[in-house]
């Protein structure tokens, strides 16, 4: 086993592995009602590899060399994480930035992000001798715990907000998973499943609080720093609601500079919509804590967010890494899918093309420079929102089935 701690992001108390332990017992003394996690924990490996493991990142010896398991057979048969660091020449060519790479994070098994951090979440349950795992969710850790889950035949609850996009909700059933519909924020379906776990001794996956949250997405950032190796990328955009994944991304780049295996950690960029921006806005007021974003809305549910659950760390890393925080309008996200798509091939839900919106907003604010190697992370699948994606183009009318038709059609 890769011996590990828990080191608390606030305090620096160390913890040792103890069944079920989601946060710093000290600083959670001042955690407040809906407030920002206090005492965020990070998995401390004891060990990291000194040079690269012979494999690709997504294999099981790689991830056993940087993840704190002994046995990668505790994970679930699904192929998670090694998702393409895609070179997308059109998009480089129509923004004029020769050194951009797109992190093709769809292609998850759930089709997000997330699956990344339930993975870890649902091996550390079966370590544990943990039957049933439940999280709070927009609807893509929902989704990512529900198929994990099933791979591993471990019992899944999850809470969402009524507002979750229903293609989010219908993969969750088929995934088996029961679903508790929360009348109410994602912010309130949180708190529940917060007290519905303690209560009934279930393992809580909300980001945030389980520290194998952040071990898991931090799996991203070993697949892009590998891929790249020996180049190293110097901004990475990350779409953000909870700040978990780009906390999680920031991990995984710290992790490799411990090992001596990166030289310095890429900036991070956050990006979120302006409609759920309580981070932006403590970045740029030079604040540590977040004031919430109080009736947060935009078209990218998965980064709709009152209060974000990983600000301290988010805000954190952020500033250690040197980079920022931008936020975008609904319309510019709306106008980034079929961007995105059309020169890459690469169809984003609204959190995903947020990523492109935020680049356009970090250009304009000199955030990110032309020559710079930059990375999007592009964290869920357009197939998980076609109505959003609906938005931004046009169905065109049936024609006759007649080749004077198509001309008419095509103007040819
Ligand atoms: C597709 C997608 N992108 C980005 C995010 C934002 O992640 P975080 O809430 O950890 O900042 C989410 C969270 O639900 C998501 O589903
Ligand atoms: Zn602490």
């Amino acid at each position: 086993m890769t011996a590990f701690r828990f080191r608390c992001t606030e305090c620096a108390r160390e913890y040792p592995e103890e069944r079920g332990r989601l946060v710093c017992a000290a600083c959670a003394a001042l955690q407040e009602p809906g407030g920002a996690t206090r005492g965020v924990l990070e998995v401390e490996l004891d060990a990291l590899p000194l040079a690269w493991p012979p494999s690709r990142p997504s294999d099981p010896d790689f991830l056993a060399a940087f993840l704190p398991f002994e046995d990668p057979a505790a994970l679930a048969r699904l192929e998670v994480g090694g998702t393409p660091l895609l070179p997308v020449p059109g998009l480089r060519e129509s923004l004029g930035l020769p050194r951009l790479w797109v992190k093709d994070d769809t292609r998850n098994p759930s089709g997000s992000t997330k699956d990344r951090a339930s993975l870890l979440v649902v091996a550390k349950a079966r370590e544990y001798g943990l039957g049933t795992v439940a999280t709070a969710s927009t609807g893509n850790a929902a989704a990512a715990l529900a198929a994990v889950g099933a791979a591993a035949a471990v019992e899944t609850i999850v809470f969402v907000p009524a507002s979750a996009p229903e293609a989010k909700l219908i993969q969750v059933l088929c995934c088996g998973a029961e679903v508790v519909v929360v009348e109410g924020s994602y912010d309130e379906a949180f708190e529940l499943c917060r007290t519905a776990c303690e209560t009934f001794g279930w393992y809580n996956r909300n980001t945030a609080l389980n520290p194998f949250t952040i071990e898991g997405k931090k799996t991203a950032a070993l697949e892009i720093a590998a891929a790249m190796s020996p180049e190293a990328p110097d901004v990475v955009l990350v779409p953000t609601g909870d700040g978990a994944i780009l906390a999680g991304v920031a991990k995984g780049f710290l992790d490799l500079q411990r090992a001596g295996l990166l030289a310095r950690p890429p900036r991070l960029v956050a990006v979120q919509p302006e409609g759920s921006a309580a981070l932006v806005t403590a970045f740029r007021a030079g604040a540590n804590e977040v004031t919430p974003h109080r009736g947060a809305a935009s078209v990218a549910d998965s980064l709709t967010v009152e209060s974000p659950r990983n600000a301290l760390l988010c805000l954190r890393r952020i500033r250690e890494s040197g980079g920022g925080a931008v936020a975008v309008s609904d319309d510019a996200i709306l106008e980034a899918i079929p961007a995105l798509a059309r020169l890459t091939g690469v169809f984003a839900e609204p959190a995903g093309a947020a990523a492109l919106a935020g680049l356009h907003a970090a250009l304009r604010e000199g955030l990110v420079g032309r020559d710079e190697r930059i990375v999007l992370l592009v964290t869920g699948s357009g197939l998980k929102d076609i109505p959003a994606a609906g938005q931004a183009v046009r169905l065109p009318r049936a024609i006759p089935p007649t080749l004077e038709a198509v001309r008419g059609r095509l103007a040819l």
